[in-house]
């Protein structure tokens, strides 16, 4: 947190906090799968039809999906019609302390997209701007295969600055940079103690 002329605390543009969920990892990364257990990993479509390369579920109040309807969240699992698992305590701390770490005081998420890349999965420059509440930060937590996330600007046309994320990373970002495009290059092969031939991302969010 930089303060500026007035002393007023100034949220950064992208705080990275490295190795900042590793004591957590093994519990993060069984808790992600104990979600995906009950409601099942699943390739969402665009509103245009394409096919994303991530598999994902959600956890939480909402659970944000995509379909030939659009971007929206949801309070069900449309795949089963039921709630979505409710977001486990472990999540909620850590997001909790990742946004405090990085200058958003008192986040308190209802939402959780996990999303699952296997090697050659990617994903766009793309905005998060299906949630109600803009003033809270986006948690976003690294597990498993390493990633190169994509960092723009507020047009998609701004070159993307990128950071190599590794398992245990979580990056945060809000304020003055809350609608920045941001994506994630494809994955390089490889193979994780934890995760195997995936990398896990959760991204926490105040949806409603
Ligand atoms: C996302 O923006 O939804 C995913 C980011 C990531 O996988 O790191
Ligand atoms: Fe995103």
């Amino acid at each position: 947190m930089t303060p500026d002329l007035f002393g007023t605390p100034q949220p950064p543009e992208l705080t990275c906090l490295p190795g900042f969920a590793n004591p957590y990892a093994a519990a993060l990364v069984a808790t992600a799968l104990a979600v995906a257990a009950r409601a099942p990993w699943r390739i969402m479509h665009t509103p245009g039809g394409r096919r994303m390369a991530a598999a994902m579920t959600n956890c939480g109040s909402l659970g944000w999906v995509s379909d030939e309807r659009g971007y929206r969240y949801s309070a069900q699992d449309p795949q089963s019609g039921a709630p979505w698992p409710p977001l486990p305590p472990l999540f909620l701390d850590l997001a909790a302390r990742a946004a405090a770490a990085a200058g958003f005081a008192s986040f308190v998420p209802d939402a959780c997209l996990i999303n699952r890349y296997a090697p050659g999965a990617g994903m766009g420059l793309h905005q998060d701007r299906d949630e109600a509440d803009l003033s809270a930060p986006i948690v976003s937590v690294s597990l498993g295969l390493p990633a190169v996330f994509l960092w723009g600007g507020a047009r998609r046309t701004d070159k993307p600055l990128k950071f190599p994320l590794t398992s245990g990373d979580v990056v945060v970002w809000g304020g003055a940079t809350r609608l920045n495009f941001h994506g994630v290059a494809p994955l390089r092969e490889g193979d994780h103690p934890l995760t195997g031939r995936a990398r896990l991302n959760l991204t926490l969010r105040r949806a409603s």
